[in-house]
């Protein structure tokens, strides 16, 4: 299912460059299931047309408070009642003051100021220079509307179009996406802090060569996104894959098993949550060589000797804040066969409250999987659905377990 399928999106336009930006964003909000009303101020339109924002959208865009369309000739308040959210971006430093003061001068700002403040949230995505967004009154501004009630999204840093360089871009649609759609995602996690591991473990022979494994990191990643979605203050420790940074996550990136052991032991004091999705290496070379080891023409193969590897997942689940629950601690199995027997097993043997179980050879790398949630009463089958749609049903059933202790 798309995320913003039944969702209905009033997006404004106020003027600036990063208006370009805003037909990406509408497009990005349909293609996920959104409808889309654009209004525009008369400074958006020296940006871009209505006509690109209505072909894009589909709808007539609106631009006054005298449109006669409406058969009431209100367009500020027919607009606004029936969206789920208004989203303005870009939003100018100029459009923030007007919002701040409550001026209504034009149908964007009649229509944020008319909208019922309860039932309609509005999103604001700055855009502007960067002396602009420092300024003491833009930040001013800024904590106002806050207080107020508005949603900030926040702003990129880089190179900005008038060749400056800082903070005060617009993010990207696709990140605005992400915000748009975490926001409507229950807080279920508010307050809470998460650690999750994810993917592989890399772990060296010499420094060109080593052994790993098939996980994608998909799964983690997901989890990583659905907590921090859910509201959770999120750190991700990752082994070497290839996956983008989940919005607002922070991420250590690390390679070999025992460098995940040493970033996730500190992190793990901090967290009230530890679910470990990691496909970490159960053994490692005894011997990792400093030197690439060399083919010397004899045919004979160099000999590998193993030791195993830390149990990451073990190890936080003895400390003393996973043994009193301060920390609940979450384990994954992938299994090849008797996913419940292997599950149920590896949940007591590790010691903790919930493991979840799936079929590994078949998950590894796929957008989609099938879990099994294992806890001391019994086991509950979790059907397939995309990785993202399982790791929000797990936040919530993690949720409602933290609440019912
Ligand atoms: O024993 P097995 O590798 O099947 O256990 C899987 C679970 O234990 C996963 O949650 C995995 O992240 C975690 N694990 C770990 N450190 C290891 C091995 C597994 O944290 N060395």
């Amino acid at each position: 299912m798309n995320d913003l399928e039944g969702k209905h999106i009033v997006l404004g336009l106020s003027g600036g460059i990063a208006c370009y930006k805003a037909a990406e964003l509408c497009r990005a909000l349909i293609k996920e299931g959104a409808t889309v009303q654009v209004v525009m101020t008369e400074a958006a339109q020296q940006f871009i047309t209505p006509v690109t924002m209505q072909a894009l959208s589909n709808r007539p865009v609106y631009d006054s408070q005298w449109d006669q369309r409406e058969p009431n000739n209100m367009a500020h308040i027919n607009l606004s009642r029936d969206a789920d959210a208004i989203v303005i971006a870009p939003c100018s430093a100029d459009f923030m003051a007007k919002l701040l003061h409550g001026r209504a001068d034009d149908l964007l700002s009649l229509m944020c100021l008319a909208r019922p403040i309860e039932t309609v949230p509005l999103l604001l995505a700055p855009a502007m220079n960067r002396e602009m967004w420092a300024h003491p009154a833009t930040q001013r501004n800024l904590a106002q509307l806050s207080a107020d009630g508005a949603h900030i999204l926040g702003v990129g840093s880089g190179y900005q179009a008038c060749g400056e360089t800082g903070d005060g871009r617009m993010l990207e649609p696709d990140e605005l996406l992400d915000d748009v759609i975490a926001f409507f995602q229950p807080k279920r996690f508010a307050g809470k802090r998460v650690l999750v591991t994810a993917g592989p473990t890399f772990e060296a022979i010499d420094p060109v060569r080593g052994i790993t494994n098939l996980s994608s990191g998909k799964m983690g990643f997901a989890i990583a996104r659905a907590a921090r979605e859910a509201g959770a203050q999120v750190t991700l420790v990752a082994g070497p894959v290839s996956l983008p940074t989940p919005r607002g996550v922070t991420r250590i990136d690390v390679r070999s098993a025992r460098e995940m052991l040493a970033a996730t032991v500190p992190q793990a004091e901090l967290a009230d949550v530890f679910i470990a999705t990691a496909a970490v290496a159960d053994w490692r070379p005894a011997n990792a060589s400093d030197q690439k080891i060399k083919k010397d023409g004899s045919g004979d193969t160099p000999q590998l000797a193993f030791i195993e590897n830390p149990d990451i997942l073990a190890t936080v689940a003895k400390s003393p804040r996973a043994l009193s629950r301060e920390l609940f601690c979450v384990g994954f199995a992938a299994e090849s066969h008797d996913l419940e027997a292997n599950a149920q097993a590896k949940r007591e043997r590790k010691r903790v409250p919930l493991l979840v179980g799936n079929i590994g050879p078949a998950t590894f790398g796929a957008d989609d999987n099938a879990l099994l949630l294992v806890d001391e009463k019994g086991t509950r089958a979790v059907p397939r659905a995309s990785k993202l749609e399982l790791a929000r049903h797990l936040v919530a059933d993690i949720a409602s377990r933290l609440n019912r202790s």
